[in-house]
């Protein structure tokens, strides 16, 4: 099998001034010095370069939050994949469902912003979840191959294994309310048996969960066999915690 190198991502969504991120950044790196994962930050917009600066030569990994899937034009406000290539960015998060909820984030849109990062050379981790009617509804799956074969409708079956998939159900985001292992296991596991579908090699796709992860859980739910990392909202804005976090996976 394919080595899947654990994927450990802090998502701090619209949290850290620049100074803030260089403090995190300097109390994280003495406490990953070890680490034979994977570990990245999605930083603001604002914060990257100075995240990419103060963890070169470490294990820091470093990704946007968003992107516009041109190169450029007259779109104000947004941020193109050569952009953020150019200040030294390796990945971007897409399709995080608090953009598709309050953003209008489309499948459409993610069907072009997925193909457009991986032409940059940014590795996307692309989210897919359920709602929580969706799951009581018997739909999670339904939902979540819809999301994926909507996504990665025009990513080439030899690249899909460069995209990272982060599993979040929405239920579990934010509230405190972790899905069980068996959950997320389930679901991941569907998700790489769609991703076998498409023509992927699928065990070598990373897939991580995310929704609650916390240092308490982090350890039993990295180990489900079908789950490779982490993708970590609240518990990834205090250093410890984070580092907790890489430290029992
Ligand atoms: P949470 O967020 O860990 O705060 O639930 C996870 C995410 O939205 O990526």
């Amino acid at each position: 099998m394919p080595d899947r190198t654990p994927y450990i991502a802090a998502n701090w969504k619209m949290h850290k001034t620049v100074a803030e991120a260089a403090e995190f950044v300097d109390a994280l790196l003495p406490r990953i010095a070890a680490t034979q994962h994977d570990v990245v930050i999605c930083a603001p917009y604002l914060a990257l370069s100075e995240v990419v600066e103060r963890s070169r030569g470490s294990a820091v990994e470093v990704a946007a939050q968003n992107m516009h899937e041109a190169e450029s034009g007259a779109f104000t406000g947004e941020i193109s994949a050569p952009m953020l290539v150019a200040a030294d960015v390796d990945a971007v998060v897409l399709g995080h469902s608090e953009r598709r909820q309050y953003f209008n984030e489309t499948d459409e849109a993610l069907a072009r912003k997925v193909p457009a990062a991986l032409a940059a050379g940014l590795q996307p981790i692309l989210c897919v979840g359920e709602s929580e009617e969706a799951r009581d509804a018997g739909q999670t799956e339904a939902v979540l191959e819809r999301q994926l074969q909507a996504d990665l409708a025009a990513v080439e079956p030899e690249r899909l294994a460069e995209v990272v998939i982060a599993y979040e159900p929405i239920w579990a985001i934010g509230t405190g309310r972790t899905a069980t292992p068996e959950q997320a296991q389930e679901a991941c596991a569907f998700i790489r048996d769609v991703l076998r579908e498409r023509g992927a090699i699928a065990d070598a796709v990373r897939i991580l969960y995310g929704g609650s992860v916390k240092p308490a859980n982090a350890a039993e739910l990295m180990a489900q066999p079908d789950i490779d990392g982490a993708l970590v909202g609240g518990a990834s804005l205090d250093p410890s915690d984070f580092a907790a976090i890489i430290e029992a996976t």
